[in-house]
């Protein structure tokens, strides 16, 4: 890696259908940020089991998202793809941090009160503890950027607040992070309820675009989108709808949706939702024939996962035996 460039750390869960907000909110913003900084690019699946998974497929998923990081056009040469159960510092970090994270500052995560409810019969510590989890991933690595979608800010935040106070006990151990977030497609919202984020665990099929679709279906689900009857095709918080499809198309084309307005002024909500769900078309299927692609070579993934694995390793192992140093743990005898 170029020690001359900056570091950027992010990772996605490899739990259900990845959906079109991950890709427009995340991965695409990977891709580009990927040639300025060493990359970190993680697929945390140790987050994924705060919710009860399948194993098998729970390991399927976690392959499929790795190849779909190399899919969208992430050189594993230049930067490091990896699982973040095979680089056991993640957990020993998390520990740690635990250790200097209060309860009322967790208490207080919307996706811990969301995922609470909506996983009533399982609410378990880990999921409590995911934001520090989180925190152990992005400092191990002292990431000076972290490209997320804006709902993941508050996890951002909480974890400048950890570095922050451990600095401030230690010394400078951690880089402080700042969150880097898209112009266009940081929140992407259900086709269905456009109020509601778009996202992989909603039980309606229909209110995501997941990355896997195919094109017919993609169309399909663009008709259905629910709009409004002002008849307008206007880029304001009254119209949800329409805002989000406009976002979708102006995340799409790099064009402002002042822009898309303009394009579209006088024209019907039908003709719209054509033009969006063929330029997601245009954008998803070369990604999905990479993937197929990629799938078939079992060789060239092992060896992107064995080297990724390594390397992370090594880096975040010497975060990691400074953090144990510098909090007192006794050094190794070799
Ligand atoms: P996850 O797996 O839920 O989502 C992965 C990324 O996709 C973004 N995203 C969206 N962006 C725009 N519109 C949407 N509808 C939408 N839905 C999801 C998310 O903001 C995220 O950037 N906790 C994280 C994973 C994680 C992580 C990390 C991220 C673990 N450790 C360290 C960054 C750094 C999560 O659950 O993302």
């Amino acid at each position: 890696m170029d020690g001359t460039k900056k570091t950027l750390f992010s990772g996605m869960q490899a739990t259900g259908k990845l959906t079109l907000g991950n890709y427009l909110g995340a991965l695409r913003n990977w891709v580009t940020l990927s040639e300025e900084y060493n990359c970190f690019y993680c697929v945390v699946d140790e987050h994924s089991i705060t919710v009860r998974q399948d194993p098998a497929e729970l390991r399927k998923r976690a392959r499929a998202l790795l190849t779909l990081y190399l899919a969208a056009g992430i050189d594993p040469e230049k930067n490091c793809i990896y699982y973040q159960s095979h680089v056991s510092a993640h957990a020993e970090l998390a520990w740690i941090l635990n250790c200097f994270t209060y309860m009322g500052e967790l208490q207080r995560m919307t996706q811990f009160k969301d995922k609470a409810a909506k996983h009533a019969d399982n609410i378990n510590a880990g999921l409590f503890t995911y934001p520090v989890l989180m925190a152990a991933d992005i400092l191990l690595f002292q990431a000076d950027l972290v490209p997320v979608g804006i709902d993941q800010m508050q996890h951002l935040e909480i974890t400048r607040d950890i570095a922050q106070r451990f600095n401030g006990i230690y010394g400078d151990v951690f880089t402080i992070p700042e969150a880097y977030i898209g112009k266009s497609g940081a929140k992407i919202m259900s086709l269905q309820e456009p109020e509601k984020k778009m996202s992989k665990s909603d039980e309606n099929p229909n209110a995501s675009i997941y990355l896997l679709d195919d094109p017919d279906t993609i169309m399909r689900k663009f008709k259905r989108a629910v709009t409004d009857s002002e008849g307008s095709i206007c880029y304001r918080d009254e119209q949800p709808g329409i805002k989000n499809l406009i976002d979708i198309y102006s995340a799409c084309t790099s064009k402002a949706p002042k822009d898309v307005e303009a394009e579209f002024s006088g024209r019907g909500y039908g003709e719209f939702k054509e033009a969006v769900g063929e330029t997601v078309v245009s954008v998803l299927k070369p990604l999905q024939d990479r993937i197929e692609e990629l799938s078939k070579d079992k060789t060239y993934l092992d060896t992107v996962i064995k080297n990724g694995a390594q390397r992370a390793e090594y880096v975040a192992t010497k975060t990691l035996r400074k953090v144990q140093k510098k909090v007192g743990f006794p050094e190794r005898i070799r």
